[in-house]
């Protein structure tokens, strides 16, 4: 069995990450965020509670675990603090969190940016979060970034703070017509974080790599998902980081060699959020009896999600991206009610079978779906708990999807809560 996992999304996001996490997190001693940061939203229901987390890692919902923000994240002081008195309010323990001292830190510019980039965009906006993650990864690719480690050495983090504000209030007021931000205000704001922030703060590079070497079980937590990787996505309506499993080895300083299991998370349908192609997409009754029954509208912005069948050729495409061994299918449940379920299994371009998926967003736009029909089983699954006992439908469905794109199945869910769950192959982790 595998000391480390990485689990990644194989879409386009919202595939049930924190329902999938959770139950792996379990048998994990350091649960890792890696890439991303605010913008996440994993929904993890425990005893019939909803959790939402957009930062901290989902292992935080079981006593005893080490929960790592890692390098590759952009952290945004305010919703660390924010989540972690949430989180003690409902009684939860947030004292063994660390926060490595490489992450890039998300500074009220980035946020405003992020809005205002968004409205100079128009129709062509992406549809990003706002919460200012493609601004922060934008300065630490242009060398000026404020990392952890500056944040919480007051000298420096005024000095630095006090060059790049001065650039960025020329953004702000010349290219935006907008008021500069005050120095004070948020060298204030911040040297507060900083104070708060110095015990969770360490170099967890070091610290993963002592664990993984103790034979620890790590468990890293994929965001976003396959298709928002800013390489490998629908390039520009992608994310700014890499939610791909290669993204452990950048955004937690882990060699590749130390990377074990790999487990892509798949929902039984499929969503996305904000803009950019979706060749399954159901704009339709079918596309709005899935949002109504998923209950499809974002975790961190409310938006409704578009939603569509589930499209085999991703799926393929982010097992070879990621190295995908199992995968956890997520809200079978949601499928219950539909007489006939599809899955694309092939895409066809001006009457041709293409086995990659086009980097072009016009070519993929003009993609044609091709689909296998599935005899819907409508029955409840939710009270399921043994493969065997699923209906055949459901299987043949399901069994299909392991044979197109070439993964095993590893888990199954039925619903929201941590026991709705179906284990096809014990240990996976
Ligand atoms: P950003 O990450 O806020 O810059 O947003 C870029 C794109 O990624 C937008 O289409 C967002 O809707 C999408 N996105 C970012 N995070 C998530 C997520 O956790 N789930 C689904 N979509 C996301």
């Amino acid at each position: 069995m595998a000391k480390t996992a990485v689990v990644v999304g194989s879409s386009w996001g919202d595939e049930g990450k924190g329902r999938a996490i959770d139950e792996l997190a379990k048998n994990a001693d350091t649960v890792v965020r890696f890439s991303g940061g605010s913008n996440a939203g994993h929904c993890v229901v425990v005893d019939g509670e909803e959790y939402k987390l957009r930062l901290i890692p989902s292992g935080i919902l079981y006593p005893n675990k080490t929960c790592v923000i890692a390098n590759g994240v952009v952290f945004d002081p305010q919703v660390f603090f924010e989540e972690i008195d949430s989180l003690r309010a409902r009684g939860v323990e947030t004292a063994d969190i660390k926060v490595s001292n490489r992450a890039h830190v998300v500074l009220p510019y980035h946020k405003i940016i992020d809005e205002l980039n968004e409205e100079m965009r128009g129709a062509g906006k992406i549809g990003t979060t706002k919460r200012g993650i493609g601004p922060a990864y934008m300065d630490r690719d242009d060398r000026i970034g404020i990392r952890v480690c500056d944040l919480i050495d007051r000298e420096e983090f005024a000095a630095k703070l006090k060059d790049l504000l001065e650039y960025k209030n020329l953004i702000l007021t010349k290219v935006f017509n907008r008021e500069p931000l005050s120095y004070e205000e948020i060298l204030r704001e911040y040297e507060g974080y900083a104070e708060r922030l110095r015990p969770y703060v360490c170099d967890t590079i070091a610290l993963l790599n002592e664990q993984i070497d103790a034979g620890k079980k790590i468990l890293f937590e994929g965001a976003q998902a396959t298709m928002l990787d800013i390489d490998f996505g629908t390039y520009p309506y992608v994310t700014a980081s890499h939610p791909v499993s290669g993204g452990v080895c950048i955004g937690a300083g882990i060699a590749p060699q130390k990377i074990g299991t790999v487990i892509g998370v798949v929902k039984a349908y499929m969503t996305r959020v904000g803009e950019g192609p979706f060749p399954t997409e159901q704009l339709n009754e079918t596309g709005e009896k899935l949002r109504a029954v998923g209950h499809e509208f974002g975790t961190v912005t409310g938006r409704p999600r578009r939603t569509g069948w589930l499209d085999a050729c991703v799926i393929r495409y982010a097992a070879q991206l990621s190295g995908i061994d199992y995968m956890t299918v997520t809200k079978l449940d949601v499928l219950d009610s539909f007489d006939e379920i599809k899955l694309c299994v092939a895409y066809k371009l001006n009457g041709q079978i293409i086995n990659e998926i086009p980097a072009s967003l016009k070519i993929l736009a003009q993609v044609e779906p091709v689909y296998e029909t599935f005899a819907g089983w409508n029955c409840d699954t939710s009270k399921i708990r043994r493969y065997e006992d699923l209906p055949a439908n459901a299987k043949k469905y399901l069994e299909r999807l392991a044979e197109v794109t070439g993964i095993k199945l590893g888990i199954i869910s039925v619903g929201p809560n941590r026991d709705q769950t179906i284990v096809v192959e014990e240990n996976i982790f």
